[in-house]
Formats: structure tokens, sequence, C-alpha cells
């Protein structure tokens, strides 16, 4: 089984990028199951419902998000419905929304689990004792079992790859927008990527305009900012293979189109 992880889809350039290239990777990779972060899809803050829905209908089948969840107020007015979307399984008890979903791929159950870390980002619950709950949950029905952890600090996604290493098919992380080379199968046969990147601007800081940013750091006056319109974009992802029957990883690729990096069918 082949899952296509496509890192935080920031704004309408991520859009873009998105309806541009997941054909192609499609074609080029045939996942079995694609999942997309979406917590920056809506002007870099957020997701909406149409954009909930655009990404399935371009062929994700689950979107994850992060510490950006409810920056979008209609939000509450879907997430509890859109059975696809996961936000971290570790907000308080009674956040709306949910942290874990399954699928159904021919006959094989998946798991996918959105869970973030505390370091850096607001005080949340544990994310490693929740992810015990959620692994022992998640066996009751299947041992193929994908992560996206969101989270500020490499040491801690670090520390989540070897805590979970051979419990979870695969922990990549998410929310730095910058994608790591480090993607391995830890020992256990779990697949690991302490961040998967962003797909969005490429010009921009983070996808932020670089003007915007630089003005921060050069005067530390508060700045707006905003998301980059203009100019060149990117998409980053994973492509993970795994052993169906006992949900180890057996290949992790690391996936970056940009004008320095081209797409090759
Ligand atoms: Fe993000
Ligand atoms: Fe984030």
């Amino acid at each position: 089984m082949k899952i296509l992880f496509i890192g935080d889809v920031v704004g309408s350039p991520g859009r873009a990028m998105i309806e541009e290239y997941l054909p192609k990777l499609k074609n080029k990779y045939k996942p079995n199951v694609t999942i997309i972060n979406g917590e920056n899809a809506a002007s870099g803050k957020g997701i909406t419902e149409a954009i909930y829905k655009q990404f399935l209908g371009w062929g994700a089948q689950v979107v994850t998000m992060g510490n950006h969840t409810w920056d979008k107020k209609e939000i509450f007015h879907f997430i509890d419905e859109a059975k696809y979307m996961i936000r971290p399984a570790n907000f308080p008890e009674g956040n709306p929304g949910k942290g874990m979903t399954f699928l159904n791929i021919n006959g094989k159950e998946v798991a996918v689990i959105n869970i973030q870390g505390r370091t850096f980002l607001p005080a949340i619950d544990d994310p490693f004792r929740k992810i015990d709950e959620l692994i022992n949950e998640a066996k009751k029905r299947t041992n193929i079992i994908f992560v996206d952890f969101h989270a500020e600090a490499t040491s801690e996604k670090q520390a989540m790859g070897w805590y979970v290493d051979g419990r979870v098919s695969a922990v990549v992380g998410t929310h730095t927008h910058t994608q790591t080379a480090d993607e391995r199968i830890l020992p256990q046969g779990t697949a690991y990527i302490t961040d998967t990147g962003m797909t969005g601007p490429y010009d921009g800081i983070l996808g932020v305009e670089k003007e915007a940013v630089l003005k921060r750091f050069l005067t530390s006056m508060p700045v707006r900012f905003e998301i980059t319109k203009k100019g060149r974009h990117q998409l980053n992802g994973v492509l993970i293979t795994l052993n169906t029957e006992n949900g180890t990883a057996t290949n992790i690729e690391r996936i970056l189109i940009n004008e320095d990096h081209p797409f090759f069918p």
C-alpha cells in the first residue's frame, strides 16, 4: 500500500499546486491513500468547508489540521460533520471535531491520526500519553496507522518517532513549513520524517510575504502577515510504501516540486 502525504497547503498558491500536481503525482506514484494537511489552506489561516470539499474532490481522502484549526470561524459549523477532517487529537476533551479517522481501502482499514506537539506551541494535552490511547484504539481495527505529528521542535518530533517505532506505520511531521532531509525507516518499521514541508509560495518566508517578515525582524514593530500570491510556487510531500500484512513501512520518499526541482512524470 502506498500513502501520499502533502504538507501544509498555504492559501491559493498551495491550492493551485494541489490542483495542478495531485493528478500528476497520482498518475506517477499510484497511491492508495492521499492525505493533505490543510491547516493553512484558507489565506494561510485555517480552512473553509468549500476548500475541504475541494480537496476531497481533487482526490484527497483525509485532511489533517494543526494549530490553525480554529482560525476560520465557520469551522465550528462543519467540523463535526466532516468525516474525513481531523484536528489534533490532544486538543482538550470536548473540543469540536476528532483526532482520528478510518478509511477502508480494498477491504483494509487505515487509521489516520493528527496530533500536536507542546514545545513552542500552546499547552494542550500530552501527545505521548494521547498517542498510546489512540494506538490502542486503532489496533483493535487495523495495524495500518498513519500519524501527522504537528509540532515545532525537531526534538519533540524525533522523540515521537522513536516512541511509536514499530507501533505505527508512519509518523510525518508538519507545521514548520520547511522540509527536512531526514526521512528514514526506523528500526522497528515506522517511516519517519521530521517535517514534510509546505505547499504554497516558493519565494516567501514559510509562505508569508518576505517584505512583511523582514520588516518585523528589522524593526520589531507589529506587522500584518499576508501570504505571497505572486511569484513561484512549490509542493512538498512524502510517499510511504508499507506492508499491509503487518503495517510496517518499507520505503519513504520525499517529494519536492519547485522551479529548482522540477517534476518528472
Ligand atoms: Fe502550517
Ligand atoms: Fe501549524
